[in-house]
């Protein structure tokens, strides 16, 4: 288990809370493809953090269950979840990703928002059902200097080749790529 780590962001999240996130939406690097997701079917996000990316599906209208290392950011999400009234269709939980994803079926979208983890990029893929898409959003190298945490320039579409691209960028320190698992693979 990793207990600093956990730890480390337990804290920051004790000194965040949920006052800053009133107004319910994608995450900034969404905004312009929000009509891309779904809004029905299930959703997995890992790295949930406070449950913004969540509850912004659930509101859409999808089942959503979402998972983070730390356990105050799982109850901070579950907390937004009640007060934005979707509750019902979040299922939030502690889960350490080093161990891999969470089980569970595969589903109509993947959320991933800055949080990466090559060895996880298969079963990312394979979580999906034919025709789900996945949204990845990460730091990266392009437009910023090089980091430990950040994505090298062509990182994602190299490791979701795999997957139809509906939509990718990368610029000023940040990647996405939003693409569809292919009905035949
Ligand atoms: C930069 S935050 C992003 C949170 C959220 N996706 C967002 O964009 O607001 C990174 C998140 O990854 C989580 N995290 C880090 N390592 C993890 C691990 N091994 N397993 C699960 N979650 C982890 C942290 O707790 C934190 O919530």
């Amino acid at each position: 288990m990793n207990d600093d780590l956990r730890d480390h962001w337990d804290r920051r999240y004790a000194e965040r809370g949920i006052d800053d996130l009133e107004e319910v939406g994608p995450y900034p690097l969404f905004v312009d493809h929000a009509d891309l997701f779904p809004s029905e079917g299930t959703a997995l996000e890992i790295a949930c953090g406070r449950g913004r990316g969540a509850v912004w599906l659930a509101t859409r209208g999808m089942s959503v269950a979402a998972v983070d290392l730390s356990p105050v950011a799982v109850d901070l999400a579950r907390t937004y979840a009640q007060n934005c009234g979707v509750a019902a269709r979040c299922s939030f939980g502690v889960h350490d990703l080093d161990c891999g994803l969470p089980a569970g079926d595969s589903v109509d979208l993947v959320l991933c928002h800055l949080f990466r983890d090559p060895s996880l990029d298969a079963a990312l893929v394979a979580r999906l059902r034919p025709g789900g898409l996945l949204a990845a959003g990460v730091l990266s190298e392009v437009g910023a200097r090089p980091g430990r945490f950040r994505a090298r320039p062509g990182e994602l579409r190299e490791a979701f080749g795999s997957l139809e691209i509906l939509g990718a960028g990368e610029s000023s320190g940040y990647a996405w790529l939003i693409g569809r698992r292919p009905s035949s693979v």
